[in-house]
């Protein structure tokens, strides 16, 4: 299987529809919206933000998954209140991107494309002003994107119990990038 990935820009017109679909389809849960027209004031924006950054990965021209991070400015706020610090030396800096999405279809999984897309994204991420680099982990240690960030040395900062509106807890793993 050839994956493409595509840093911030999106080969086909319907890309924007493809990741807010996936987006609803996987995070309802979590965090709690129930219609897909709730996430087009959220998503959209992020889209077209300029701190925010967008790898798509296509097989084929088609869109099976994506990543996507931005400078969220709660994020040293959920770092330092109202949680279990971990690793109190580990200092936020700013302009830290929330690697806040990652994404891919589910018949697509476990073939790597999560791997080259946390890769394309530490590598993108690099290139902006941006040092450093966290992700909020749904379902805290026992989730996929934690599995999957474990593998690029993230390291455990905060516990945050019940975070997500379906009850489960977060866990926020960092890295600095060198
Ligand atoms: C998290 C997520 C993006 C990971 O994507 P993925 O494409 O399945 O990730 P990968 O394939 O790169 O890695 C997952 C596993 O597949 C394995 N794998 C990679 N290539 C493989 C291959 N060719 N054959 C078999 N297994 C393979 C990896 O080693 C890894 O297995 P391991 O966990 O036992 O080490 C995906 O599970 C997902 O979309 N989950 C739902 C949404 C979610 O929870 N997102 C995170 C919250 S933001």
């Amino acid at each position: 299987m050839a994956i493409e990935l595509i840093s911030n820009a999106f080969k086909n017109e319907s890309d924007p529809e493809f990741v807010l679909d996936l987006a609803f389809e996987l995070f309802k849960g979590p965090n709690g919206r129930e219609s897909k027209a709730e996430y087009l004031p959220i998503i959209l924006p992020w889209l077209n933000n300029p701190g925010t950054g967008v790898v798509m990965a296509y097989e084929n021209n088609v869109p099976v998954g994506f990543g996507l991070y931005r400078t969220i400015p709660d994020l040293e706020r959920l770092l330092y209140e109202d949680s279990t610090a971990f690793y109190s030396d580990f200092k936020y800096e700013e302009n830290a991107k929330a690697i806040e999405m990652l994404a891919v279809k589910k018949d697509y999984r476990k073939k790597g494309i999560g791997v080259e897309l946390v890769n394309r994204i530490l590598e993108d991420i690099k290139k902006t002003d941006s040092k450093q680099t966290y992700a909020t982990c749904w379902k805290g240690v026992n989730g996929e994107s934690y599995h999957l960030l474990k593998k690029f040395n993230f390291k455990d900062l905060v516990l945050v119990p019940r975070f997500y509106a379906d009850g489960t807890s977060g866990i926020i793993v960092g890295k600095n990038l060198s």
